[in-house]
């Protein structure tokens, strides 16, 4: 099967489309023939070895995390999915490849009528957004400042918080400023005299902050909201770490579950928007994930091998 691989930590070229043995599912595991696999910023991360604590990477490996595919096979002891179903969610290995593993508990049936191109970039954006919105415990008529509402997991998160009555202040570059408020959220430029233009935005303050943009928006976001309480990030940043301000791990297991079975139809009925701004094929994973790195892109980029 060909994979994208690569055997150093390192910029977009240390990657290679690699022909590799198709992998066995074992005990518990689906073998997928991925149709999608989406772009997630932990992609690059991993690439760039940001999360490997200065220690070498030990043998070639691939990327990707989430996907959507075909059931191929099912390994033993697995029930309830079997070979040809359609499904969604999270992979075990990596997803920029033809085939890959999962488990059936990381694994969501995809509806006929949903593009296999925004089945295969769910996992992460709406397992995070709505375990962050749970965490944050928001009840109607409460506002949330949410940094970042024009990315893949902020934009999701403000509209799973307007759809439970909440009142969103978003952030966004000056070209994402309409898409937010067409969101449901009011928008507000990031950049220099931020913390203004938010209390002009939120005059009687905020009950709650959520952190995906990762720069430097935190500082006027805490100085807003007066403390860290009901504050998280879900994407760390120094400023975040020197405020104090809690990291989130995200969703999994039968969070994203949830998150999944409550979003999708929203998504299928188009209440909730979920736009895919670029799909790419193996050997160009590399731009992919440039423009992934870049962090502006218009909707969620997608590898279909
Ligand atoms: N903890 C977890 O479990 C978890 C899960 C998923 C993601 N994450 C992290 O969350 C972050 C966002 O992920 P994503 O998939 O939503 O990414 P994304 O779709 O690329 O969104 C990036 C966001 O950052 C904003 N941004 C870019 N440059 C900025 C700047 N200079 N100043 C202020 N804002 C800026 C973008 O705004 P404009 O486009 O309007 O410029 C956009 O709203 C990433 O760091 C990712 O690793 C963490």
């Amino acid at each position: 099967l060909k994979a994208v691989r690569f055997s150093e930590y390192g910029d977009f070229d240390v990657l290679r489309v690699e022909e590799i043995d198709r992998p066995e599912p074992g005990e518990g595991e689906v073998l997928l023939r991925v149709k999608a696999a989406g772009i997630n910023p932990i992609d690059w991360k991993v690439l760039h070895g940001d999360l490997a604590d200065g220690q070498p990477l030990a043998e070639p490996r691939g990327l990707g995390v989430d996907v959507a595919g075909v059931v191929e096979k099912v390994g033993p002891g697995v029930e309830g999915i079997s070979p040809g179903e359609d499904v969604l969610g999270n992979s075990s290995t990596a997803a920029y490849a033809e085939y890959a593993l999962s488990r059936p508990q990381m694994l969501h049936k995809k509806p006929p009528g949903l593009a296999w191109e925004v089945a295969g970039s769910l996992g992460v954006v709406v397992g995070t957004a709505y375990a962050t919105i749970e965490a944050l415990k928001l009840g109607t008529g409460e506002t949330l400042l949410v940094l970042g509402a024009s990315g893949a997991v902020g934009s999701t998160a403000t509209q799973l918080a307007v759809a439970r009555g909440v009142r969103v202040v978003g952030t966004a570059g000056p070209a994402k400023l309409e898409h937010v408020g067409a969101l449901g959220a009011t928008p507000v430029a990031y950049g220099d005299g931020l913390l203004e233009r938010l209390r002009e935005a939120a005059k009687e303050g905020v009950d709650a902050v959520l952190d995906t943009s990762g720069h430097s928006e935190i500082v006027a976001a805490v100085e807003l909201k007066g403390n860290v309480e009901r504050v998280l990030t879900i994407a760390y940043s120094p400023q975040a770490n020197d405020l104090g301000v809690p990291f989130h791990a995200g969703g999994g297991g039968e969070l994203t579950g949830r998150a999944l079975q409550e979003t999708i139809p929203l998504i299928e009925a188009g209440r909730i928007s979920f736009p895919i701004a670029g799909v790419f094929d193996l050997g160009q994973v590399p731009d992919a994930l440039r423009q992934s790195e870049h962090g502006h892109a218009a909707g969620k980029l997608v590898v279909v091998p």
